[in-house]
């Protein structure tokens, strides 16, 4: 398991929600804003059921990784706890994106899901991009996920989203099915640990 590859810290949220708004900004998470992704990724760095590991170089985050271990407890634990933070971070545009997105992921929501842990968010700075990163920061969240006794995990990706799929694909998961999320198709994957 490579050292350069730590657990996230508080300190590192602000990096985090910039490097999604520019890696990932065309996601429901982002277009809900940047106080929306700071809750979520205090989440996804303190929460038991997910976690965030961030790949250093020269003392720079240049690549990162949050996975969920447990999806409906940890939606359960944001849903009682965070409600009224989330809807006081959102604008009256993207409240009403907010209800919008919600509708429109029913089928997400509510059809068989392969299993409670996920793959989420996944970025690499661009002067570093095709280096192997991305592949290993793949592995080591694997890794954590085996650690925590957990031998499914899934992953959902934009169907535009050509190299996160080659990624993937090349990580020996197998495609599961299309669901349609925020109006977006995407294609669900899987793999056995
Ligand atoms: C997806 C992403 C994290 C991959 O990071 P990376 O460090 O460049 O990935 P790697 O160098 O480990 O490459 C992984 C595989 O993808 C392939 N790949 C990477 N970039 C590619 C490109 N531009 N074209 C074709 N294949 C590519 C590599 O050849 C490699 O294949 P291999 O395993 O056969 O060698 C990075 O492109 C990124 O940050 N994308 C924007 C954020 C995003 O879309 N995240 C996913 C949604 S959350």
């Amino acid at each position: 398991m490579t050292t350069n590859i730590i657990k996230a810290q508080i300190s590192d949220i602000n990096i985090l929600v910039d490097m999604h708004i520019r890696h990932i900004g065309d996601s429901f998470f982002s277009y809900l804003g940047k106080k929306f992704l700071r809750i979520i990724y205090a989440e996804l760095i303190f929460s038991k059921y997910a976690s965030t590991y961030v790949y250093i170089n020269d003392g720079h985050i240049i690549g990162y990784i949050s996975f969920i271990l447990n999806k409906k407890l940890l939606f359960i634990k944001i849903l009682f706890t965070k409600s009224f933070v989330i809807l006081f971070s959102l604008n009256f545009i993207s409240f009403l994106k907010c209800i919008f997105y919600f509708f429109s992921s029913i089928g997400y929501i509510i059809k068989k899901q392969y299993c409670k842990s996920e793959l989420l968010f996944i970025a690499v700075n661009d002067d570093y991009k095709k280096n192997g990163i991305g592949s290993k920061l793949v592995d080591f969240a694997e890794t954590i996920i085996k650690q925590n006794n957990i031998y499914k995990v899934q992953v959902s990706i934009n169907d535009e989203n050509i190299i996160s799929q080659i990624l993937i694909k090349n990580k020996k998961y197998i495609f599961y099915r299309i669901i349609n999320f925020y109006g977006k198709k995407m294609n669900m994957y899987y793999k056995q640990l």
